[in-house]
C-alpha cells in the first residue's frame, strides 16, 4: 500500500514540535511493516534541506488568484530517513529559513497543497491513500474530493490527523479566488462561521479523522476552539490513534547527542555524566533532584504558570534545582528570565531551541514537568520515560493516555489542575520521592522498559488505511 504523508514538518528536516516528530517517524515504522510510505514538505531555505542532494522530478505552475508562480518537486536521492522524502519549492512563497509566522502563511500553506494536487495528478504512480497532517494541509480533502480539474483522483481516500485543533487556519472568503473552480453549490464545505477553515473543511471531506491520542478524542467533542459541534456530528468517522516515538533516534543507547550513552543496566550510574554537565553549565548543583521543562512557552502548555510555580517552590525550598527550554510568549519568556537572579543556584532557563539540550535534558534531568492545559498527545513524557526520568503531568489529552501516577501503582506523577497549587504539591511529592534513592533508582529502571514506539499504533494506522481500501 503507498501512503502519501503531506505535511510542513518532518524530523529531521524540519521541526518545530511534535508534529515534526510524528511525521518523521511513523512513516518508517510504516514501512517496516510492509507500506511504501512517502513523505511531502515544503523545501526550505535551511541547511540541512539545502545540503541534500535532490533531483527534479516534475515542474508546474499554480495559480493564486491574479499571481503565476512556479514550482518544481524535488525527490531527496539518499533515501537515508527510512522513507522516501519529497519537496515542494515554490521559490518565493516556501524558500524560506522559517516554517510558519509568515504574514503570508495562507498563501503560502494553498500554493504547497494546489503543488502537492498537480503533482499526484501527473503522477503515474498514485498514492492508495493520502494522509494530511494539520490545518497546514487540510485544503487537500476538499481538493480531491470537491475540485473539478482534481476529479481524476477523487477516488483515493484521505485521511486527517488532528495534532492539534487549536490551530484551524481559517481565512476570509476575499480569498475564495485561491481555491480552482468546484460545485459552487458545496462551498458550505470549506466554511465554518463565515470564514474558509482548513481544518473544518478536511473534517468534513476526509473519509477518515485521526487525533493523536484517544482521550484527545473524547475531549474534542466538549471543546475544540469552537469544532466541538462538528467532530461530535462526525465523530463515526474519527478515531483517536496515540502517537508512538522513535525508539532509533530516542535511544540513549547511542543517542550521539548526550553526553555519556547508556543502557536500562547502567542507566543509573551513566545518567550522572549528563546530569553533571547541565549542572555545570547551567549553575546548578547535581546533588540536588533536577525538574526541568522543556517545549512551547504558550498558554496550551501551562507556560504562564510556570514561573509563579517556580517563585513559589523555591522560596520554599532550596533542595531542588529548576532547569526551563524553551521559547513563545515574549511576557513568559521574561518572567522566566528574571527568575535567574533571585533563585542564581537553584534555576536557570534558556529561552530558544535548541535540539541537542533538550536530548541532554532528557538524559540528565530527573523530573520533566508538564503541566499543559491541553495536550493532544505530548511526546516529552514518553522520551522522559524512555530516558529515565520521571514525567509530572497535568492529567489530560495524551498525557492522562501514557501516564499513571504512583499512587496507583504507575511510573509517574499526576495532578488534576493546571495551576500553581497543583504543580507546587507535585514537585513536593518529587522531592520526597527522590530521598528514597533506591526506590527511586528502581522506578528509573522500570520506566525506561516501557515500550511506546510506533510499534503498536503504526498497526492501528495500517488497519485504518486498510479499511478505506476495502
Ligand atoms: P508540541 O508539538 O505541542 O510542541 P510535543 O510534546 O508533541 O509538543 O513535542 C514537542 C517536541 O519538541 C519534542 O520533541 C520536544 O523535545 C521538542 N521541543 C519543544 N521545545 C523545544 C526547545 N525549546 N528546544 C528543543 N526541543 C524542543
Ligand atoms: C501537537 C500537540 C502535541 C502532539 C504533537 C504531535 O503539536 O500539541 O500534543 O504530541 O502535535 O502529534
Amino acid at each position: 500500500m503507498r501512503i502519501l504523508h503531506t505535511s510542513f514538518e518532518c524530523y529531521p528536516l524540519a521541526k518545530v514540535g511534535g508534529l515534526g516528530d510524528v511525521v518523521g517517524s511513523l512513516p518508517k515504522y510504516l514501512n517496516g511493516l510492509g507500506c511504501e510510505t512517502y513523505v511531502i514538505i515544503p523545501f526550505y531555505d535551511t541547511e540541512k534541506i539545502n545540503q541534500l542532494e535532490c533531483e527534479t522530478i516534475y515542474s508546474g505552475s499554480l495559480n493564486l488568484g491574479t499571481n503565476t508562480f512556479d514550482f518544481s518537486i524535488k525527490k531527496e536521492k539518499s533515501n537515508v530517513f527510512g522513507f522516501q522524502v519529497f519537496f515542494v519549492d515554490i521559490n518565493k512563497l516556501l524558500f524560506r529559513p522559517g516554517i510558519y509566522e509568515y504574514p503570508d502563511d495562507t498563501e503560502r500553506f494553498i500554493s504547497f497543497q494546489l503543488a502537492v494536487m498537480d503533482w499526484i495528478v501527473s503522477s503515474e504512480t498514485k498514492p492508495d491513500i493520502i494522509h494530511c497532517h494539520d490545518h497546514h494541509t487540510g485544503l487537500i480533502p476538499f481538493f480531491v474530493s470537491q475540485v473539478e480539474k482534481y476529479q481524476s483522483i477523487c477516488e483515493i481516500p484521505t485521511i486527517l490527523t488532528i495534532h492539534n485543533a487549536q490551530y484551524q487556519g481559517e481565512f476570509s472568503y476575499d480569498r475564495l479566488r485561491y481555491i480552482p473552480p468546484f460545485n459552487f453549490n458545496n462551498v458550505g464545505l470549506l466554511d465554518w462561521y463565515e470564514s474558509i477553515n482548513p481544518l473544518a473543511a478536511a473534517i468534513k471531506c476526509a473519509w477518515s479523522v485521526t487525533t493523536v491520542s484517544p482521550s484527545y478524542m473524547v475531549e474534542l467533542q466538549e471543546k475544540a476552539n469552537g469544532l466541538e459541534g462538528l467532530l461530535s456530528h462526525e465523530n463515526k468517522k474519527c478515531t483517536g490513534i496515540l502517537n508512538g516515538i522513535d525508539h532509533d533516534t530516542w535511544n540513549p543507547e547511542t543517542d550521539p547527542m548526550i553526553i555519556e550513552n547508556y543502557t536500562d543496566d547502567n542507566l543509573v550510574s551513566e545518567r550522572k555524566p549528563n546530569k553533571e554537565w547541565l549542572c555545570k553549565e547551567f549553575n546548578l548543583n547535581p546533588e540536588k533532584p533536577l525538574f526541568a521543562f522543556i517545549g512551547r512557552l504558550v498558554y496550551e502548555k501551562g507556560a504562564d504558570i510556570l514561573p509563579d510555580a517556580i517563585y513559589q517552590t523555591l522560596v520554599n525550598t532550596d533542595d531542588i534545582s529548576i532547569l526551563i527550554l524553551g521559547s513563545g510568549n515574549k511576557e513568559v519568556e521574561r518572567r522566566l528570565q528574571e527568575l535567574k537572579e533571585l533563585f542564581s543556584g537553584n534555576y536557570n532557563t534558556y529561552i530558544g531551541y535548541d535540539e541537542k539540550l533538550s536530548h541532554i535534558i532528557y538524559a540528565g534531568a530527573d523530573f520533566l514537568l508538564m503541566p499543559s492545559r491541553v495536550e493532544p498527545c505530548g511526546l516529552n513524557q514518553m522520551y522522559a520515560l524512555r530516558y529515565g526520568l520521571i514525567p509530572i503531568v497535568r492529567s489530560i489529552g495524551g498525557l492522562k493516555d501514557t501516564v499513571v501516577d504512583i499512587g496507583d501503582g504507575g511510573f509517574g506523577i499526576c495532578h488534576k489542575h493546571a495551576d500553581v497549587h497543583d504543580i507546587c504539591y507535585s514537585i513536593n511529592r518529587g522531592i520526597e520521592l527522590y530521598k528514597d534513592q533506591e526506590s527511586y533508582s528502581e522506578l528509573q529502571k522500570r520506566i525506561v522498559k516501557i515500550d511506546n514506539s510506533w510499534n503498536n499504533s503504526a498497526k492501528q494506522y495500517i488497519k485504518l488505511y486498510k479499511s478505506l481500501k476495502q
